[in-house]
């Protein structure tokens, strides 16, 4: 059995602690545990985590080197990364972020 790693999930202000098995996809790992990744549309039409859609996006600390296009994309241009294109291999603090239809990023209140 793999080794679990502990990752912070801020969902709207509330903290919890999840266990997320080495190597899981971010995005699989917060939707496994109920979180959402998406807006409200975008949590049925996305492109299923193949990096296309940019609609799972969050944000990551310590945030990881990106691998995929898209998500090296975000990285130069600053913009919150892709979930589906991060694999869990250290602890982290993942901030879920508040999204408007497809996926758009809300300000903060
Ligand atoms: S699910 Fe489409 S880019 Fe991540």
């Amino acid at each position: 059995m793999s080794e679990g790693i502990d990752l912070t999930v801020i969902d709207d202000g509330d903290r919890s602690t999840i266990t997320v098995e080495r190597g899981t996809t971010l995005r699989d790992a917060l939707r496994n545990e109920g979180f959402s990744v998406y807006g409200t549309v975008s949590s049925t039409l996305n492109c299923g985590g193949r990096g296309l859609c940019a609609t799972c996006t969050v944000e990551v600390d310590p945030a990881p080197e990106p691998v995929h296009w898209h998500d090296r994309g975000a990285v130069r241009f600053g913009y919150p990364r892709l979930s589906c294109c991060l694999e869990v291999d250290r602890p982290m603090t993942v901030r879920l972020l508040e999204k408007h239809v497809w996926g758009q990023v809300l300000p903060r209140r």
